[in-house]
């Protein structure tokens, strides 16, 4: 395909055909840490925090709400949860909240205030109520699984989540929330300094099985880049990214460096084939479809939402060259 450079837009492509060392996604559910857990799935988890108050991180398909909901009795018992914390407000990270609201008594569902604003749009609702429609569909003819034709159900954000807001889970156990901004503009990571842990979603990307990890900067890449940066100052040992399964151990070490690494390649490929597709967005996006997405094997984001994400992608490169073109123009 013209102007498309496998060299300069994937290198981890070629550190994989090498058989040099690439990150291993830990897929194991159940308990990941010291009262911790990952359950149902690792594509599209639930997290778990357990103590006196126990918190659970994110709430994937609509569609898997009564499967979330016996994972989460499968660890508590007869103990309630008390609060659902949603890293943002796409469908696939709060698409089963309102369910858990319903089906929960006294639940909690804790946001950022953008997260919390999202409920309130009608267009947006209807957005996700279509995406989760999707993911219905694909749960059940590409992943077998017997989900549910459950609608989205709008939730109640009853804790407004902001930069620095700590939480005692147990005596042993805390978390504390940070603002990482740039996959959205309300997206916040949630930080278990007891246990090195770090729910990240799309804030860090997400690798593959090849190692190549997903610059998800929606919103801004700058913005994406510093929130990154506030993450490698964390000292970490286990990192949940949205969707995959989790890095553990050394690997957690060095991964956000390496999401950051990554992100810029990203940034440089996608400014280049601009230039040479003379700012064509979209060829620029099938041309990076053709090897960010369509070679990959399942289980990968479904398709509307992944070119939903690339156009955005790329519109944010897209505007950031305009503006350093209009800057150098002066
Ligand atoms: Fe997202």
């Amino acid at each position: 395909m013209k102007g498309l450079s496998l060299s300069g837009l994937w290198p981890v492509f070629k550190t994989a055909a090498k058989g040099c060392p690439i990150l291993k996604l830990q897929k194991k559910t159940g308990k990941i840490a010291e009262d911790f857990y990952l359950l149902l799935n690792p594509e599209i988890p639930l997290f778990l925090a357990d103590g006196d108050n126990p918190v659970a991180f994110d709430a994937g398909f609509a569609c898997l709400g009564p499967f979330y909901a016996d994972a989460i009795s499968g660890v508590l018992g007869n103990r309630p949860l008390k609060e659902l914390w949603l890293t943002h407000s796409h469908y696939d990270h709060c698409g089963a909240a309102g369910y858990l609201q319903q089906h929960i008594e006294g639940l909690a569902v804790g946001a950022a205030p953008g997260a919390a604003r999202v409920m309130e749009r009608p267009g947006a609702v209807e957005v996700i109520s279509q995406l989760s429609r999707v993911a219905y569909v694909m749960m059940k003819q590409i992943w077998g699984l017997d989900a549910q034709d459950i609608d989205f159900a709008p939730y109640r954000v009853d804790r407004i989540l902001r930069q620095g807001f700590e939480f005692e889970i147990s005596s042993r156990l805390s978390v504390r929330v940070i603002e990482t901004p740039g996959h959205t503009r309300d997206c916040i990571s949630f930080h278990l300094p007891q246990i090195k842990a770090l729910i990240s979603s799309e804030a860090a990307g997400i690798p593959d099985v090849t190692g190549y990890i997903y610059a998800d900067f929606l919103v801004d890449y700058d913005m994406y880049r510093a929130s990154l940066e506030k993450l490698a100052m964390l000292d970490l040992d286990l990192i949940c990214v949205g969707h995959g399964g989790v890095i553990a151990g050394p690997d957690a070490a060095g991964y956000i460096k390496q999401a950051m690494s990554q992100c810029a390649a990203f940034k440089d490929e996608v400014e280049r084939l601009l230039n040479e597709e003379h700012g064509d967005m979209d060829r620029v996006m099938a041309l990076v479809r053709a090897t960010e997405y369509d070679p990959k094997p399942d289980p990968k984001q479904p398709e509307p939402a992944y070119l939903l994400n690339l156009k955005a992608r790329v519109a944010a490169i897209h505007k950031r060259l305009a503006a350093q073109n209009q800057a150098d123009a002066c």
